[in-house]
């Protein structure tokens, strides 16, 4: 299964990322993970991405585009996968085209996740993630059992730099003058489903879920 997950910063696109990848079995590829490990391992990409990131603004679409094609080529992707946080351009909807053309991949569902600017901004500014595995907590929605601790693994739980205030508000300008362009891209494709994220994670997941039995994909 091939599914592309669209939507604002902070709308919960990691959150149901994750929990489609565990249902349906595939990989849940975050273009924001990948950069923050290329970033944290002071990897080339990395050095080069991580002025854009700390500013929010987007990273080169040379340099995503050359990143996304690598890891959608790796052996777990055979099967499929859930890309979350990509395309955010026109230009990289155009170069995914090109490599699902190349591979043969159909898309099964793009899902665009709307919710309103309160929710988005309360959401990010109680975000907190596992530095070790990556999970994605929220200090009054989904918290987790123990204050600052993973759930899953006990690591200890951080604020991501770019959710401080003045980047959010960059964040939030860079998507509605550039990324949400991809809205009319994808809309009129049968494929296309938009997803109420206003409701609570497990609501939004019935529905995505709901959706996916209807492009015929119930797991
Ligand atoms: P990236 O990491 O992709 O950030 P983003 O798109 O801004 O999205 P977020 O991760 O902030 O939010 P999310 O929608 O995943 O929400 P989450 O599930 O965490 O990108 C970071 C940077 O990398 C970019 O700024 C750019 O520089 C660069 N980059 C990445 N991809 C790029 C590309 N393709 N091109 C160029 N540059 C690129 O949820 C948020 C919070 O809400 C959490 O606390 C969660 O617990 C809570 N929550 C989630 N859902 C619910 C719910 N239903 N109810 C209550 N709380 C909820």
């Amino acid at each position: 299964m091939h599914i592309i997950l669209l939507g604002a910063p902070g709308v919960g696109k990691g959150t149901v990322a994750k929990m489609i990848a565990e249902k349906f079995d595939i990989p849940h590829l975050s273009t924001g993970d990948i950069l923050r490990d290329n970033v944290n391992k002071k990897t080339y990409v990395g050095n080069q991405a991580k002025e854009y990131m700390d500013n929010g603004k987007l990273v080169p679409d040379d340099i995503m585009i050359q990143m996304v094609k690598g890891r959608v080529l790796e052996e777990d992707c055979k099967t499929g996968f859930i890309l979350d946080g990509f395309p955010r351009t026109i230009r990289q909807a155009e170069a995914l085209k090109l490599i699902f053309d190349e591979l043969n991949i159909v898309v099964d569902a793009i899902l665009n996740l709307k919710a309103s600017q309160e929710i988005i901004i309360e959401r990010l500014s109680g975000r907190r993630t596992c530095k070790n595995c990556g999970a994605i907590y929220h200090i009054k929605n989904i918290p987790p059992k123990v204050e600052d601790k993973c759930d899953k693994c006990a690591d200890r739980l951080y604020q991501r730099d770019d959710d401080k205030k003045d980047i959010v508000k960059e964040r939030l300008m860079v998507y509605k003058t550039q990324t949400k362009k991809l809205i009319s891209y994808y809309e009129k494709q049968d494929s296309f489903y938009e997803i109420n994220a206003n409701k609570k994670a497990d609501e939004m997941f019935a529905e995505v879920c709901k959706d996916l039995g209807k492009a015929g994909k119930s797991g």
